[in-house]
């Protein structure tokens, strides 16, 4: 299998590409390592993929990698994706997220791709107050992450639709594990209690997600790769939702921090309250299903993260500005 990676050194595309590279796959990596990119995440498998450090922006370099590498599937991860920049920097996601995109699209139409993953985010839906949403809900996106994502989704759809372009659109729930960026909640909550920092949370920590264990994620892309059927939408969560106060009291009880740590900062306008989705879609059509609870999958993320406290304090001072900008102290 010849398939090209956008996004391929971030927190999700890197586990997929450290799969699909040690299955033998022939594996192409587009990114163009912004804060978020890390070639660390590729370090085991760096000379079994070819690796261009090229912005999905730059459509003539772009064609240039799919005219050499003649990928049989796409599997695009790249994006903006920090939620709450998105509301003070919103232009860099909606070039990043819906014309890298279409670019993408065009190119994988004109060179005759035969499977183009489309990863979205359960964000889309907007939140709702009790019950779960399916892939037939209609989207009502409430951040410009969210709004960037919603346009690449149905602009995905719209490829298949009107040209036949096998578009799988995969919109996952919020995803945790190993070597994710300190700028989630969990590695941030992790990192700012090692260092006995104030962690922040916005109001009251009330607000309600679905968390899904990073390999229980990639199994279901690949599940969707090889089962998926083109123009079909699949949500992909692990039913397991918690209010982001429980988690942060939990990691502090794992890492024996006190509970004073935790300081609560203004909320984001419009921060919304609870995401939740069905997964039977993909669970009927591909068999797949979570296999990590997130008790287990929580503890070992701490670990990981406290065997690679080098890996997780390296960009502090980057995450140091962001945090400032972000979350101001009431
Ligand atoms: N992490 C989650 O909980 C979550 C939840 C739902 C959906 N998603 C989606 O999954 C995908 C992967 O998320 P992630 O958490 O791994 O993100 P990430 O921020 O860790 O990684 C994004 C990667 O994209 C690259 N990138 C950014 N802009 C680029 C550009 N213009 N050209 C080329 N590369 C670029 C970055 O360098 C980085 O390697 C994204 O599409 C995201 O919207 C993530």
């Amino acid at each position: 299998m010849k398939v090209l990676v956008t996004g391929g050194a971030g927190f999700i595309g890197s586990d997929f590409v450290r799969l699909a590279a040690r299955k033998g796959w022939k594996v192409t990596v587009v990114d163009k390592l912004t804060y978020a990119g890390d070639m660390e995440r590729l370090k085991p498998i760096q000379d079994r993929l070819d690796f261009y450090n090229v912005d999905i922006l730059d459509k003539e370099e772009l064609r240039k990698i799919f005219e050499k590498q003649k990928p049989e599937a796409v599997l695009h991860f790249a994006a903006e994706t920090n939620i709450d920049r998105s509301v003070i920097e919103p232009s860099v996601f909606m070039e990043t997220n819906i014309i890298g995109t279409i670019y993408l699209l065009e190119l994988a139409k004109e060179l005759g791709v035969e499977k183009f993953i489309n990863i979205t985010s359960y964000e889309e839906y907007g939140d709702i107050k009790e019950g779960e949403r399916d892939e037939d809900c209609p989207l009502n996106p409430r951040s410009p992450y969210a709004v960037s994502k919603a346009s690449a989704d149905m602009l995905g759809q719209v490829y298949w639709r009107a040209l036949k372009l096998p578009v799988i659109t995969v919109r996952l729930c919020s995803i945790y594990g190993p070597w994710q960026n300190p700028e989630r909640l969990i590695p941030m909550t992790i990192l700012k209690a090692l260092r006995n920092e104030m962690i922040p949370i916005h109001g009251t920590g009330d607000i309600i997600r679905e968390w899904l264990y990073l390999c229980d994620c990639i199994r279901a892309v690949f599940a969707l790769l090889e089962k998926g059927k083109p123009g079909e939408v699949y949500n992909v969560g692990s039913g397991e939702r918690f209010k982001v106060i429980d988690i942060v009291k939990q990691i502090l009880k794992i890492l024996d921090k006190p509970e004073n740590l935790i300081k609560f900062v203004s909320d984001r306008p419009g921060h919304e309250k609870r995401f939740a989705i069905s997964s039977e879609k993909i669970k009927s059509t591909t068999g797949w299903s979570p296999t990590t609870k997130f008790e287990s999958g929580l503890k070992s993320t701490i670990e990981w993260n406290l065997n690679n406290r080098t890996w997780l304090f390296k960009k502090l001072f980057y995450y140091e500005d962001l945090w400032s900008r972000l979350y101001k102290e009431d």
